[in-house]
């Protein structure tokens, strides 16, 4: 049984541009009971994501929202923005989502959009961290998981592992060995992040609070 059925879970939207095999680990985890959440909705900015594969075979709404139909950023922000709102998610993950986000987007859900690095932050910002690894002559590399904010690979970090870099390694090789702890990583910190949930679902607690407010 898809695990998208869980009414009470916490509710995810996956950005995805490719591959998707954070996607598919993020899936294998709520499938297994180690994650307790629901993908609500899964967006590519672009059709041919291989990943899309993974999210449709889960029973997984997807949807194609295309960058260049929008005449600017903030207008292709907003309209992600629109709808995961729309599915009531409530915590966004970046999975090789392969475009900067705009204030719009950050502002619309602060603190509960999350990204996977292939490094250890703040080692090795940006594009091709693991040929800058390689290049910095790094005997040791890994994978990060961080909150995003308005700067790039900045944002306060939420879980980390240390990959090894052997001698003679090439960035293909370095990356094959990042991505294996990557799809471990990913749901331990979505699984540390929701377990902080008074500051992750603020629609709920804050709904939560009126509530109490108004019996009293
Ligand atoms: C991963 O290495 C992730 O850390 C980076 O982009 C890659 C995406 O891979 N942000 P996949 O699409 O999840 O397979």
């Amino acid at each position: 049984m898809s695990d998208s059925t869980n009414q009470s879970a916490s509710r995810l939207g996956v950005l995805i541009s490719g591959r998707g095999s954070n996607l598919k680990a993020i899936i294998d985890a709520i499938a297994d009971g180690r994650l307790d959440a629901a993908i609500a909705l899964v967006i590519s900015n672009k059709a041919s994501a291989p990943g899309l594969a993974h999210a449709r075979a889960a029973g997984i709404e997807t949807l194609i929202l295309s960058h260049r139909d929008f005449e600017s950023r903030e207008e292709y922000d907003r309209a992600m923005v629109q709808h995961l709102i729309q599915r009531g998610v409530e915590v966004v993950c970046l999975a090789g989502f392969m475009r900067l986000l705009s204030p719009v987007f950050v502002d619309a859900f602060p603190g509960r959009i999350l990204n996977i690095h292939p490094s250890l932050l703040p080692k090795y910002p940006g594009l091709d961290p693991q040929q800058q690894a390689l290049d910095d002559g790094a005997t040791v590399s890994g994978a990060t998981v961080h909150i995003v904010n308005a700067e790039l690979d900045a944002g306060p970090i939420v879980l980390q592992r240390e990959v090894p870099v052997f001698p003679g390694d090439s960035a293909a090789e370095l990356a094959a060995r990042i991505l294996e702890v990557e799809h471990l990583l990913y749901p331990e910190a979505l699984t540390t992040i929701l377990r902080d949930s008074g500051s992750l679902r603020p629609s709920r607690a804050s709904a939560s609070v009126s509530r109490r407010r108004a019996d009293s």
